[in-house]
């Protein structure tokens, strides 16, 4: 692909053009930052949201599954701290009337500097050739290091502003490095101010301030208000886990990067409970544990790593993101918090209700300490389909667009083909659906030469091609033709099932 942009448009338009993924509301011109998965997008989402699902509660005797509201009693957001900080900081350019985030256009600056950086780094890399050292050249070239100055200091002023909450600083930060609005081309800014990222509505019929609702911003909250709930039902011993899968809310001023930063979300999310001192011991575990997972997808390593924070949030003794090589660069999918007692002590304070756990080993009471794994099934299924899109140069010069889906996630596994639309090959191309149908997601196509119907295939990433052709009729046999090799192989019609199920094997780790 010719670059990055390129690429990633050409994903946008892919995941439309075959029903992975619409604009919402298309037809009134859409929505933004709101997406409709399409006929293949769900079933590619809900093989994702089950891979999770069989990894965390059917593979951990000691993690069970909850469903909980997405409508919530208000006092549980203030309880949160999202009432209060769940805040960025925006500022509106007067000329324009367009808001921004005001950490964002000042991340955006930074990034520009960077790309200066990486433009002299391939000027060196071109001019040195094979002898090029880069690691010395950043080291000591003089306009890397100039740049390298700038965001260091622009990075020490941002940070220090976001850490005491700033916002004159931040606004005269902007206003210095003479950052313009990129649609007035003015520096026209109004003052920063914070605007709060939870949806409110309204329950019942009377409309007063007491019955304000949030729809919620992260499905979290819904397990540790339901900690106590499902330790008893359920007579969980510590350390255990409660794991989730739900929408989450959230009104992002900057949305944009596809279904990367939505306005609505899918979130899969577990909280594990442990003994107070043992946390910092889980969170290594759980650290390497879900990056195992995503690895299991035969994703290359280089693909991910992890962004260990720096500046933790009050309530956490440790936080680190796993981020994936997105095609606009690499990017937070996978958060993963020690979270200390914070939110079940501040639950227990604002509902009067003692959120503690009986430790019969201990022979005593404490509020455990809860580790977060918590992944955007949105942000996986763009990491998962943006790696599996390439376009191939065969050998005869054509080119074929393929999505490499691990089998396993594969909206359908297998596409039934009758060679001709007659001498019975559609009947008997029936038959051999009606077979796999009750086992996994099959699809009957007649229409066009086989060779544009296994294109079809290769850009949905259907992993195995059927065709029943004449000789099916004498033999009972089908070929099988494989999306990644293209290779094809004679499979007896009664072996076929089997074959199938022992190639969509389940993913490593998962
Ligand atoms: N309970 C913790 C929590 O919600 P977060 O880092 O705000 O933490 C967790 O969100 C994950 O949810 C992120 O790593 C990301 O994958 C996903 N996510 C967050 N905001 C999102 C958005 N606006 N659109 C899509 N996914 C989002």
């Amino acid at each position: 692909m010719a670059n990055q942009d390129d690429f990633f448009k050409k994903v946008v338009a892919h995941a439309k053009e075959y029903g992975f993924i619409f604009p919402s509301s298309e037809i009134y011109d859409g929505l933004a930052a709101v997406y409709d998965y399409g006929q293949l997008g769900v079933e590619l989402k809900n093989n994702i949201k089950q891979a999770w699902w069989k990894a965390m509660v059917q593979m951990h005797e000691n993690i069970v599954g909850l469903d909980s509201a997405i409508f919530m009693h208000p006092r549980i957001w203030k309880a949160s701290g999202h009432v209060d900080a769940f805040n960025d900081p925006l500022i509106d350019n007067k000329d324009s009337k367009k808001r921004y985030r005001a950490d964002v256009l000042i991340e955006d600056h930074i990034a520009k500097i960077e790309e200066k950086v990486e433009k002299e780094v391939e000027k060196g890399r071109k001019r040195w050739g094979e002898s090029f050292d880069e690691a010395q050249f950043r080291a000591t070239n003089p306009r890397v290091l100039e740049h390298q100055k700038k965001i260091d200091e622009i990075h020490g002023r941002y940070a220090d502003c976001m850490n005491r909450n700033d916002l004159e600083g931040l606004k005269q930060l902007i206003l210095d490095l003479e950052i313009v609005c990129p649609i007035s081309g003015t520096r026209n800014w109004t003052d920063v101010r914070q605007f709060n990222l939870m949806f409110a509505t309204k329950m019942g019929s009377v409309i007063d301030d007491s019955d304000t609702l949030y729809l919620r911003p992260e499905t979290a909250q819904g397990i540790f208000v339901n900690f106590l709930n499902v330790q008893k039902s359920g007579r969980m011993k510590i350390p255990f886990g409660i794991a989730q899968i739900g929408k989450a809310f959230r009104n992002e001023i900057v949305a944009r990067q596809f279904i990367f930063r939505m306005r609505e979300f899918e979130q899969m999310e577990m909280q594990f409970f442990v003994r107070p001192g043992t946390e910092l011991e889980w969170f290594k575990r759980w650290k390497e544990e879900r990056l195992q997972w995503h690895l299991g997808f035969g994703i290359p390593a280089d693909c991910y790593r992890y962004h260990d924070h720096e500046k933790l949030a009050h309530y956490a003794n440790a936080a680190t993101d796993i981020e994936f090589r997105f095609p606009f660069g690499f990017k937070e999918l996978e958060g993963i918090h020690s979270r200390t007692d914070f939110d079940l002590s501040r639950h227990s304070e604002f509902s009067g209700k003692k959120l503690q756990y009986f430790d019969p080993e201990l022979n005593e009471s404490y509020t455990p300490y809860v580790i977060e794994t918590s992944i955007g099934v949105d942000r996986t299924v763009l990491a998962i389909f943006s790696h599996a899109l390439k376009d191939e140069t065969l050998e005869d010069g054509s080119v074929r667009t393929v999505l490499s889906l691990p089998a396993k996630l594969a909206p359908y596994k297998a596409a039934v083909l009758p060679l001709v639309k007659k001498d019975g090959l559609p009947e008997k191309a029936r038959e051999v659906q009606h077979l796999l149908m009750p086992d996994m997601m099959v699809q009957y196509d007649e229409k066009d030469a086989i060779g544009r119907r296994y294109r079809r295939q290769d850009a949905i990433g259907t992993p195995f091609c059927i065709t029943v052709d004449n000789d099916t009729l004498n033999d009972n046999a089908v070929t099988v033709r494989h999306r990644d090799t293209m290779q094809q192989e004679r499979i007896a019609i009664d072996n076929l099932p089997a074959y199938l199920h022992e190639r969509i094997k389940p993913i490593k780790n998962q």
